[in-house]
């Protein structure tokens, strides 16, 4: 009947995979790194697949637009479109910081490398593919920062 029909439907929405669909995965666990350290945050498409054509862009949860910017946008902590890093936007503090693994893109791995790590990178950031054929377009990691990296 019709609400059976509803709720296997909704169910499908939240458990199930459409055949051929690819998803964006991060990593449940922080990454934790210490002032000065080199960092990967972790995020993949899955199943592999070459993300060199497509947009990535990684920004930082909870951050407010440029207040000087008339069109109210929030900058990219690293933008990648047309196979090269795009650097209009970018928050200055990340500059000449982050990289993508060129190689590893054409296998969807769109992890992220920022070097020289300090406290004020710690929080959560979001890979995201905008142009992905997919209900799951993004993902969230999250980078902690402490004085050493052992806590024991
Ligand atoms: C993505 O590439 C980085 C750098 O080569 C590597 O450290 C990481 O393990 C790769 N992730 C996956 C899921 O393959
Ligand atoms: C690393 O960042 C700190 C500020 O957080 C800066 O003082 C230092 O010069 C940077 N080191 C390198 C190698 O860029």
């Amino acid at each position: 009947d019709h609400s059976t029909t509803n709720t296997l439907s909704l169910r499908c929405m939240l458990f199930c995979l459409c055949p051929g669909e690819i998803l964006v995965v991060g990593s449940n666990l922080p990454t934790v790194a210490a002032p000065g350290d080199t960092v990967v945050l972790p995020c993949h498409l899955e199943p592999t697949f070459d993300v060199r054509g497509l947009t990535v862009e990684w920004s930082k949860l909870g951050l407010k637009p440029d207040p000087s910017d008339r069109l109210s946008r929030v900058e990219y902590v690293h933008l990648y479109r047309d196979k090269t890093e795009v650097p209009d936007m970018k928050i200055a503090s990340y500059v000449r910081r982050t990289e993508l693994f060129a190689d590893d893109m054409k296998h969807g791995n769109i992890s992220l490398k920022i070097t020289n790590v300090s406290e004020g990178d710690a929080g959560r950031y979001r890979c995201f593919v905008p142009k992905l054929q997919s209900r799951v377009k993004f993902a969230i990691v999250e980078l902690v920062v402490g004085e050493s990296k052992r806590f024991c």
